[in-house]
């Protein structure tokens, strides 16, 4: 009984069975970092406010900054009679300080010293995403150079629908994730607020200064209700919802880069360090990489899902339920993590395969809009001209021909005043050239957002 912070009221030893149910030791002992540096934090508070000696706060530090490299040189025993990292940490405080170590503890809880350990370390977690989203907007925005020329059919439904430029399509992924760091700045906000110093859930009588652990701690302001400090873990759902929008944003490219891959698609060649063979198939290279950043989306939209249901219906303040956010987090952020490494190489080692690209923009009448934007320009209602675009394309169609291979006549039936200029609309770089309105694929559209997100990704 005298192992376990909480001795005194107790006549019972813990049954076995439930410390193994109850630990957390072997999940949240990724946190003894964030935990040992909140502790030297609050130490120094407590030295300042006169709780602790200033000899006994060096003390603190040292024998923290012990722990720390015992931790991280593999020599610290973890068990989990001591449950959870911050009584691990703490037990081996006093054992190195017996009452000085006992002092920790003053005006905080583990309520307010998980959440936290859990800001902090969800603050490093998302600095590093947003470090990678902008590895991979680096890896887009190269893209826009080297495929400057291409034209790709662009699609609605699965279905070829009207040519853009490669750029433009590198572009609107940049786009995506544009908005997903903006997600994720927004979610700092929120994180970065210190709740150490509510304690247990109702703050205390001791004369703490909470500032100025906050200030040591790099957060930018103070919880103003222990009540509801002890209990949010909103910052937790927030950002693995930032993650799984993430998640999901990739999981949709990778299935567009499985799909171009293909034989039947050919439009792209995967480097072969991202591929895996068959076992029993010799002539296989797949794409398992992107199949997987598709595969492993389920885990983090799972994560999000577990959170959801975990923190539905938890009266105020601290309940034990709020343990079982830490998996599921930890997951969704390692599991974006690992495709965010692979996806930025990914992206500047395919190749483009731009014969197969070029030589079939030809089929599936791209130019069908540009055509059938052409004759209102003549002043035909859009109704009208695109029914008389769909019934020359029908007739090509019928034919097996392009729009351009019909003769004047036929485009004379849509306008009689049609003259040979029709051609000059026509074909996929016709209709790219045509573009102007702002955010289409017009060239100097295109030109312009290159240069825009030149200059954002070089500023940040
Ligand atoms: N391991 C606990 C958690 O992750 C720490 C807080 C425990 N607090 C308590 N009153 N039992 O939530």
């Amino acid at each position: 009984m005298a192992d376990k912070a909480w001795g005194g009221v107790f006549t019972e030893k813990t049954d076995p069975a439930v410390e193994r149910f109850t630990e957390s030791i072997s999940f949240d002992r990724r946190l003894y970092g964030q935990d040992i540096r909140a502790s030297i934090a609050h130490a120094q508070m407590l030295a300042k406010v006169g709780l602790l000696s200033p000899e006994e706060c060096l003390k603190i530090e040292q024998a923290l900054e012990d722990i720390r490299s015992e931790i991280e040189q593999g020599r610290f025993p973890f068990r989990i009679e001591l449950e959870d990292v911050h009584m691990h940490v703490e037990r081996a405080l006093i054992e190195r300080l017996g009452d000085v170590g006992r002092k920790l503890h003053t005006a905080r809880s583990r309520n307010d010293q998980v959440s936290t350990d859990l800001r902090l370390w969800v603050r490093d977690a998302l600095d590093r995403i947003d470090r990678r989203l902008r590895e991979v907007q680096r890896a887009l925005v190269e893209r826009c150079d080297r495929d400057a020329e291409v034209i790709l059919p662009g699609y609605t439904h699965t279905q070829r629908a009207q040519p853009v430029l490669a750029p433009h399509y590198w572009l609107a992924y940049c786009e995506k994730f544009e908005r997903d760091r903006a997600r994720l700045a927004d979610c700092r906000r929120r994180v970065n607020v210190l709740t150490l110093g509510t304690a247990a859930l109702a703050g205390t009588s001791l004369p703490i200064d909470r500032d100025d652990v906050a200030r040591r701690l790099g957060f930018e302001s103070v919880a103003a209700n222990s009540l509801d400090a002890s209990s949010d873990r909103d910052f937790v759902l927030e950002f693995v919802f930032a993650l799984t929008l993430i998640a999901e944003h990739f999981s949709g490219w990778a299935e567009e880069w499985i799909l171009w891959s293909t034989a039947e698609f050919s439009f792209l060649k995967l480097p072969q360090g991202f591929c895996t063979g068959s076992s029993l198939m010799p002539q296989k290279v797949n794409p398992d990489v992107l199949e997987l950043i598709r595969g492993k989306t389920a885990r983090v939209v799972g994560g999000l899902q577990t959170l959801l249901v975990l923190l539905k219906g938890l009266p105020l303040a601290y309940n034990r339920d709020l343990q079982e956010d830490k998996p599921p987090l930890f997951d969704a952020f390692d599991t974006v993590d690992a495709a965010l490494e692979l996806a930025a190489p990914l992206i500047r080692q395919a190749e483009l395969n731009r014969p197969a690209i070029a030589e079939r923009l030809d089929r599936g009448y791209l130019d069908a809009t540009a055509l059938m934007e052409h004759l209102i320009q003549r002043g035909i209602p859009q109704r009208t001209a695109h029914e008389s675009v769909g019934k020359l394309v029908r007739k090509a169609m019928d034919r097996g021909v392009r729009l351009a291979d019909l003769p004047l006549t036929d485009f004379q039936e849509a306008d009689p005043a049609l003259d040979r200029s029709v051609y000059e609309v026509l074909g996929v770089e016709n209709a790219v050239a045509a573009m102007q309105s702002f955010g289409s694929t017009g060239r100097q559209r295109i030109r312009d957002q290159v240069e825009r997100w030149k200059k954002r990704i070089n500023d940040k």
